[in-house]
């Protein structure tokens, strides 16, 4: 395996490489008791730096992906039919609720709206869950935090958040790393060298640049470290790059050729 590069993380899966201020702002939201949302472009970083933080403040995280099906009872719980009858299952979030711990909504735009309804007296100053089907009203632990993700640029207009249910987090804007910060986290995920590392950060650089003309969404810092991670298993370079960085991020025949012309202006 690779040496992690950070003196502070002894090669942990959840090594997190910061990028501003996030760690100190999110510490500080969670021993205030305060609800954070992230958003950003996929691939930057978002859920990795969740598992991070709940490394870092002891809780035990409860992820959930959020779909357009996912109701309020697949948060919350539900009765199920076992061999002595019917019993109640804590959904993740009442366990979170219940017992401290994170839990993490992830791409929460894609939600139910009946989901809000339960997020709502969580994410204030109430800290409560009510359990309408058993007639519960839980107060939080004191540990329990709630986070959540989304990514904007998927966003449309029926989906986005509510004002009222944004004004209720603390709100982290998350992008790609600065480049010299992408080397150290290719580098660290890879196994590969720093030049290499480098040549692919320049190069998810121009890709970047071509987001707005023909791409939907730009080169993620998980594609980049997905071609060091094949160039640094003996692929070559610019196979690893066409299958990582040009066939993922497109089906245009032109813009794959635009692409292919900027690997081979670096590999
Ligand atoms: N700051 C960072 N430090 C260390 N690794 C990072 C960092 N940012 C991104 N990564 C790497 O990039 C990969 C993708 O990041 P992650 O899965 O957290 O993205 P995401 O923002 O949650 O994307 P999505 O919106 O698609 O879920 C991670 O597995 C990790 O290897
Ligand atoms: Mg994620």
């Amino acid at each position: 395996m690779h040496k992690s590069l950070k003196e502070d993380d002894t090669m942990s899966n959840n090594a997190y490489l910061s990028q501003g201020r996030e760690v100190e702002i999110f510490k500080t939201a969670a021993e205030n008791n305060l609800p954070v949302l992230i958003k950003g472009p996929t691939g930057c970083g978002k859920t990795r730096f969740v598992e991070h933080m709940a490394e870092q403040l002891h809780r035990p995280i409860h992820t959930v992906a959020c779909h357009d099906d996912l109701t309020a009872a697949d948060l919350v719980g539900r009765h199920l039919i076992g061999a002595e009858g019917t019993y109640w299952q804590d959904g993740p979030l009442t366990r979170a609720v219940r017992e401290g711990g994170i839990c993490y909504l992830d791409e929460v735009v894609e939600a139910r709206k009946d989901t809000t309804v339960v997020l709502h007296p969580l994410s204030d100053h109430r800290r409560i869950l009510p359990i309408e089907r058993t007639g519960e009203l839980i107060q939080a632990h004191p540990d329990f935090m709630l986070v959540i993700s989304y990514n904007p640029g998927y966003q449309n207009l029926m989906k986005g958040l509510k004002p009222s249910t944004r004004q209720r987090f603390v709100a982290l804007s998350f992008d790609y790393p600065a480049p010299d910060r992408e080397v150290v986290i290719l580098c660290q995920e890879s196994g590969i060298d720093k030049q290499q590392a480098q040549q692919l950060v320049s190069l998810g650089g121009d890709l970047r640049r071509l987001k707005d003309h023909d791409l939907e969404e730009a080169a993620s810092t998980r594609l980049l470290i997905y071609a060091a991670r094949m160039i640094n298993a003996g692929l070559p370079a610019r196979e690893a790059c066409t299958t990582c960085l040009a066939q993922p991020l497109t089906d245009e025949v032109e813009t794959l050729a635009a692409i292919e012309r900027l690997i081979q202006a670096y590999f």
